[in-house]
């Protein structure tokens, strides 16, 4: 039961606390079967049963001896103060311990608290941060949905059906240990023969429980697979709307949901039977100890009389619902190791871009970069990128032109080391990226990507982005840089308004020039454009252009072209096609060689 991988782990660190509460349940049980004693001295008033004897010379935990210090205790007080007021002393004595016992469960409680809470607390930031460092090829075979589900529903889950329960492990073994070991002093021969029973009982219920793990992690899956179409659906809304698409999307959600449905219901019938199962055996076993018990009253040559019988009933029922507890706990632990295992997944899932163990520190670019025999592929092995040969010199700005699908972004995409080249080398200043420890390297590197990636919140903290102290000027001017000054300040809140999910409050081209602002921020001396493909209209696209050779001028820059036109003054150009260099050159020299530049040129001059 207690096989949690990864969560022992963040169980340890709160192991003090962990002991302090078990210490308090500890208490908490002495009490509560103290709070039992005084009902056996209760009946033994009621039933005339206490006889004067000696006080004890000495105490120990034997049965006889705490027996004979109690009837010494009440005889002396039914002595002095007569029967009535021994009852009402027993009464007030019990609320007294019963009062304690709840109390010193609290506070069990109340110090596990933040541990749970705390191990949570751990448990997310680790995941987050193990998403942040995750290679981007994770992220095209996993569905954003599945991996938030793993993030969000199963982290809940750990706390739901792992740690609950293990508390309730830990508490009720005590209590049912406890209750045992009074039992025994009361009648060693019943609780033997109980004791036989109860092993019987555990085995049928974890038979009955086992399946649950299986059909738990088919319901997380299910889970998953709800959170992504319903991101999916609202990040493509507008697609949706466009296609007439909603009643093919909502069908396809209610197929999903009803198959979760469908898993959550046989989920919660098997786990519901854990109460009314362990409700039956309970009293099977009950009943059973009443017989032999009672056989052994009836038989007289025991020391079993009708007071402790009855008190060993009463202690015997009350195991019954800290056992009730521990069998939905095992319950609850079976269907919460699926989502162990799913979160487990993420946190095994290999990092693929590792630090070289002998990382160098670089900080700053001197002489070039330098592409070397650089064969790539993604994880389907068609060949993508296949023996490039290219040096960039400091201050130069080249641009990769080719047809889509050539394999432009994926060159530049090396850069920055988003994934490792298969065959050869990128060299920067001739020292090899992969032993440059990688946020350095990506400290050189600023990039203006295809797809302008804005977060949800405010136009200071979208430029300001991953860098801190940046004072209000310093946005302002890169904004200026960025031609994108003018139209924040006409925003609600200038440059405090949020843009909401992905910049969906802004146009085109208003955020393709907040990415530009934040490069021009962050200052490096590498910078990779990367144009976006989606057409401006004539306005916008001069703005962006314009804030584009600003921020070009004396940078080493890798501009990947869609527009020929504004690559005209470039130092060089680089034409691909299908993964190689297929012609290198100025404007005039492709146009002259009549190639596949000069194809494409011609291709756009129609627009
Ligand atoms: N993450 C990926 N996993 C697998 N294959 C990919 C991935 N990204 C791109 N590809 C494939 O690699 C090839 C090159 O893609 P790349 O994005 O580099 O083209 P591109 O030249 O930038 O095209 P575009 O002009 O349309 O942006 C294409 O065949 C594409 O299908
Ligand atoms: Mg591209």
């Amino acid at each position: 039961m207690f096989k949690l991988d990864f969560v022992n782990k963040y169980i340890y660190k709160h192991i003090l606390k962990i002991i302090v509460s078990i210490l308090f349940s500890f208490l908490a049980v002495i009490f509560s079967v103290l709070t039992f004693s005084t009902l056996y001295l209760f009946l033994q008033l009621l039933f005339d049963k206490i006889q004067a004897v000696a006080k004890p010379e000495s105490f120990s935990f034997n049965q006889k001896i705490i027996a004979d210090y109690l009837n010494f205790l009440f005889t002396e007080i039914i002595r002095v103060e007569g029967k009535s007021k021994a009852l009402l002393y027993i009464s007030l004595g019990a609320m007294l311990l019963f009062f304690v016992k709840n109390l010193l469960t609290y506070l069990s409680s109340y110090i596990l608290a933040p541990v749970r809470n705390g191990i949570l607390y751990n448990v997310r930031n680790d995941l987050y941060h193990k998403l942040l460092i995750l290679p981007i090829s994770f992220y095209r075979f996993h569905k954003k949905g599945d991996i938030i589900s793993r993030a969000s529903n199963d982290v809940q889950e750990l706390d739901e059906s792992i740690l609950k329960p293990l508390q309730a492990v830990f508490i009720q073994s005590i209590t049912i240990v406890f209750y045992l070991m009074a039992l025994f002093i009361i009648n060693y021969k019943l609780t033997l023969f109980v004791l036989i029973l109860l092993p019987i009982g555990a085995f049928i219920i974890s038979r009955i429980s086992k399946v649950l793990k299986k059909t738990a992690s088919k319901l997380q899956i299910k889970q998953g697979n709800i959170l992504s179409i319903i991101e999916e659906s609202i990040s493509g809304l507008r697609i949706i709307k466009a296609y007439n698409a909603i009643d093919f999307s909502n069908d396809r959600f209610k197929k999903n949901n009803e198959i979760f449905t469908n898993i959550k219901n046989i989920i919660y019938r098997r786990t519901d039977l854990a109460s009314p199962l362990s409700e039956v055996l309970g009293t099977t076993i009950v009943i059973a100890t009443f017989l032999y018990g009672g056989s052994l009253i009836i038989s007289k040559n025991s020391s079993l009389d009708g007071a402790s019988f009855f008190l060993y009933l009463v202690l015997f029922i009350n195991i019954i619902n800290p056992a009730k507890s521990l069998t939905t706990a095992n319950y609850q632990i079976k269907k919460g190791k699926a989502s162990i295992e799913r979160i487990k997944y993420i946190f095994d899932a290999k990092e693929i871009i590792e630090e070289h163990p002998q990382a160098i520190i670089k900080p700053d670019f001197n002489e070039s970069i330098r592409f070397e025999n650089l064969d790539f592929y993604y994880d389907n092995d068609k060949i993508v990128l296949q023996n490039i040969n290219l040096e960039i010199k400091k201050g130069q700005s080249i641009a990769i032109v080719g047809p889509s699908g050539a394999g432009k972004t994926t060159l530049v995409d090396l850069i920055p080391r988003f994934y490792d080249t298969k065959g050869g080398n990128i060299l920067i200043d001739e020292i090899p990226i992969k032993t440059i420890e990688i946020e350095s390297l990506r400290k050189l590197t600023g990039i203006v990507s295809q797809e302008c990636i804005l977060f949800n919140d405010t136009v200071f903290n979208n430029i300001a982005f991953g860098k801190e102290n940046v004072t209000e000027d310093s946005v302002i001017e890169a904004a200026k840089i960025a031609n994108a000054h003018e139209f924040i300040i006409r925003m609600e809140n200038g440059y405090h308004t949020f843009i909401g999910d992905s910049g969906s409050l802004l146009s085109g081209g208003q955020r393709q020039r907040l990415n530009i602002a934040r490069a021009v921020l962050k200052n490096p001396p590498i910078l990779i454009l990367d144009e976006a493909t989606s057409a401006l209209d004539t306005e916008s696209e001069r703005l962006v252009q314009d804030a584009l050779e600003k921020i070009m001028k004396g940078r080493t820059t890798i501009a990947i072209a869609h527009r020929l036109s504004t690559i005209y003054n470039m130092d060089e150009i680089i034409v691909m096609n299908h993964g190689k260099i297929v012609e290198r050159g100025k404007h005039h020299e492709l146009i002259a060689q009549n190639g596949l530049y000069k194809k494409l040129h011609d291709l756009q001059s129609f627009k």
